[in-house]
């Protein structure tokens, strides 16, 4: 495995690859890697000949007062894992090398409508801060896939929205959501929960499906189900920032009657650490 910290290393590599007629596949990271991530590394290395793992917790994705600074940092046991799991090349560049004009006045990808809408309302700015460093890692290490989860689904349709609009040569691929015994969904946030609150967390993946069964029965309207899922999650202690049933293609609002695949997602809060999940239904 190679492990390469800065971009004309990567361009060398990947171009050596090219001309071998190898395909490639990118799987973006920011690091302190779980099953989720690995999940991602496998679907990667089915697809394609050779598979890159960046590894960079990008600030310009965190808002002020979030946990940059905190962001779990854990190269040297990511590196074991990516080791292990056979990744062709890992590009863990510093925050210099993607970012030489630095953070403050740089040139950004701002894609329009699906960036403003549910975590974009609450975290503004972020979505930018995504697509940004995600276009510069597709434009050095120019893979023919770039795998992401659907986990974070309203980040993979900023993805393919940028990719279709930028005419980017890349076929975007995403990935169920890998989730811990207890339904929550592996994130690297998880490690700031203490235990009670690692019980606690259990509580969103049951609000989503609860919503999605009243949802298949027709037992109440959206509004009613969105309302109660979220009295429901404040009751047991979650601070919710919202809890919404939406189309799946553009998660604009659902045409009652018409649309018929939908994902229900939510974002709340348990004590200091911030949690997103989602589920996708079809009625
Ligand atoms: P990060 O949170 O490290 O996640 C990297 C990739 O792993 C993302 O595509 C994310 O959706 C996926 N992922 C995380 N948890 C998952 C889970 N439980 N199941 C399946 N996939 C999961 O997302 C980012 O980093 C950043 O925004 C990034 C795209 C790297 C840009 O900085």
């Amino acid at each position: 495995m190679e492990i390469i910290f800065d971009l004309k290393g990567l361009r060398g590599a990947v171009s050596g690859w090219k001309n071998q007629g190898n395909s490639i596949a990118l799987v973006p990271t920011m690091g302190n890697l779980h099953l989720g991530h690995l999940s991602l590394i496998e679907g990667a290395k089915d697809q394609a000949d050779r598979t890159v793992v960046s590894i960079f917790v990008n600030p310009i994705q965190f808002g002020h007062g979030e946990d940059y600074e905190l962001y779990p940092s854990t190269l040297e046991q990511d590196l074991d894992i990516l080791r292990d799991a056979n990744v062709d090349l890992v590009f863990a560049p510093n925050l210099d090398e993607l970012y030489p004009a630095g953070i403050e006045a740089d040139t950004r990808i701002t894609v329009p409508d699906i960036s403003d809408i549910l975590c974009g309302e609450f975290r503004p700015g972020h979505f930018s801060g995504v697509a940004t460093v995600v276009m510069k890692l597709l434009i050095n290490v120019q893979p023919d896939y770039a795998f992401f989860g659907e986990k974070d689904y309203q980040q993979t349709l900023v993805i393919r929205r940028m990719v279709s609009d930028l005419l980017l040569p890349v076929k975007v691929l995403t990935l169920p959501i890998i989730r811990e015994e207890n339904g929550l969904a592996m994130s690297s946030r998880n490690s700031y929960l203490n235990e009670s609150q690692k019980q606690l967390s259990s509580g969103i993946y049951k609000a989503i499906e609860k919503a999605a069964t009243m949802l298949r029965t027709g037992a109440d309207s959206f509004d009613g189900i969105e309302k109660s899922s979220v009295d429901w999650l404040e009751e047991l202690g979650f601070k919710v920032e919202y809890f919404s049933i939406r189309r799946r293609q553009d998660l604009k609002l659902v045409n009652d009657g018409v649309d018929k695949s939908l994902i229900i997602l939510v974002a709340a809060w348990i004590g200091d650490t911030r949690l997103i999940d989602n589920l996708q239904v079809d009625i």
